[in-house]
């Protein structure tokens, strides 16, 4: 039984894999089709990762369910392990689940159900990851040696962990920008930390983040004004102009528009923002095939 957890439990090699199957698909490759059913379980709020998956089973003959947490038994206290047994129990064969936790699947992978992680926490977002991935090699064939910038709220983005990881391990020079109160020390381990303004001019990616006010606390917050952070840390038409002719603006959304970046930008010429949206759908049936084993 596979399970879909964290970047770590992957060879690079058999990450980069996985992208290239979901450019494959995306290019009319043929799929394996069958009739597991599968259980998707949104314990956070979701639009691109939660329909995107459900696209993808349905294009991929699952039978698919959605668990609806706000009039579940969650609601009376039950467990999600209790939850999960009780999928398994209905005849689930996979279960796709977003969570406030960052360990969540911890206890549940001998349930026998396979888990997909679709976000946990301010941990790791792998399916995202993955279809960054796919928009960074559709677009220049490779990471290796790719100088890439992550910006924005580092300390509670669990799509910059997962991306920080895989990036640097194939080959990625990283650069981690953010003001001090949303940088974590764990981040040194993949690159260097910098001013937006020092790298702007040399990278070949611009990857924005959220900032994720629904995890801060009060104190935690950097700005008193939005427009304080644009200017400070956001993309803004100043620093657009700055970019090279070949650069890339990514972003995972939702955007706070003209906050970290500038509403007019977010579908510029060099914004990948929408073709993430895109490659979502794809990069998750290459999961979808993984988990089934083929
Ligand atoms: N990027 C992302 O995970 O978006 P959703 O929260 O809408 O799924």
């Amino acid at each position: 039984m596979r399970h879909f957890l964290e970047v770590e439990q992957f060879k690079s090699e058999e990450f980069i894999g996985l992208a290239e199957r979901g450019i494959e698909i995306k290019n009319g490759a043929s799929l394996n089709k069958n009739g597991k059913s599968i259980v998707n379980m949104f314990f956070e709020s979701s639009t691109r990762t939660k329909m995107s998956f459900e696209v993808a089973e349905k294009q991929m003959d699952f039978h698919t369910y959605n668990f609806d947490v706000t009039t579940s038994a969650v609601n009376k206290g039950e467990s999600l392990y209790d939850s999960i047994l009780t999928m398994k129990a209905l005849g689930m064969d996979i279960a796709v689940i977003r969570h406030q936790n960052n360990a969540y699947y911890k206890d549940l992978l001998d349930i026998g159900i396979s888990i997909v992680n679709a976000g946990s926490g301010s941990g790791e977002h792998p399916s995202q990851c993955l279809l960054d991935l796919m928009t960074i090699v559709e677009e220049f064939g490779s990471i290796q040696g790719r100088k890439i910038a992550i910006v924005g709220d580092l300390k509670h983005s669990r799509v910059a962990r997962s991306n920080a990881k895989i990036l640097h391990e194939l080959g990625a020079t990283l650069y981690f920008c953010s003001p001090e109160e949303y940088y974590d020390d764990d981040f040194e381990n993949y690159g260097t930390y910098q001013m937006i303004d020092e790298v702007i001019s040399e990278v070949d990616v611009l990857m924005m983040l959220r900032i994720q006010f629904e995890r801060h606390t009060s104190k935690a917050r950097y700005i008193d004004t939005e427009a304080a952070y644009l200017r400070d840390y956001g993309l803004n038409q100043k620093r657009y102009q700055q970019l090279k002719k070949d650069a890339i603006i990514m972003h995972p959304a939702p955007v706070n528009r003209d906050v970290e970046i500038e509403s007019s930008l977010v579908e510029s010429e060099k914004s990948r923002i929408v073709r993430q949206m895109e490659n979502g759908v794809f990069a998750r049936m290459a999961i979808l095939e993984w988990v089934k084993g083929e």
